[in-house]
């Protein structure tokens, strides 16, 4: 329980690495805000982990990570729930598409830019300032 009462923030934790890293977290006494856009599976994330951890204190935020207003929605829980932030894993993130640069849909491009750029400066440009407090 070497993190007992930290409130760490996961991004993209409704699957995969963030999910793991998630049972990982709670099973060192984390308290956790969970966001992913998928709200089902965010849904089902928390039920798992309530289970496996009975005693785990965790909010969801349903919210796409490279929204500004978003990022700040899931900060203000973090800290209304939990008082504090001592951890963000700026996990959410996509992969796109594999493609010679020339070929490369640049829409799908920009999204990748979106979530993978913009949503980790989003979300250390929130956390930091709580976290100096
Ligand atoms: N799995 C790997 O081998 C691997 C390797 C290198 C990097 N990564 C990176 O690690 C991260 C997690 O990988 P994974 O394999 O667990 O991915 P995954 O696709 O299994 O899970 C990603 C989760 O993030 C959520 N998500 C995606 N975009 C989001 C957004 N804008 N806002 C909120 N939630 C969002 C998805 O709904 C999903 O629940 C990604 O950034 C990925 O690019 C993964």
């Amino acid at each position: 329980m070497s993190l007992k009462n930290k409130s760490i923030i996961i991004t993209g934790a409704a699957m995969g690495l963030g999910l793991a890293a998630a049972k990982e977290l709670a099973g060192q006494g984390a308290n956790l805000t969970l966001v992913d856009f998928n709200e089902k599976s965010l849904t089902d994330a928390q039920k798992e982990l309530s289970k496996e951890f009975p005693s785990a204190k965790i909010v969801t935020v349903v919210g796409d990570a490279s929204k500004e207003e978003d990022v700040k929605k899931y900060v203000d829980t973090a800290v209304k729930t939990f008082g504090r932030i001592d951890g963000l894993y700026n996990n959410a993130g996509i992969e796109g598409r594999q493609a010679p640069m020339t070929e490369y849909d640049i829409n799908i491009f920009k999204k990748v830019i979106d979530v993978n750029l913009m949503g980790v400066y989003y979300g250390m440009r929130y956390v930091i300032p709580v976290m100096q407090k």
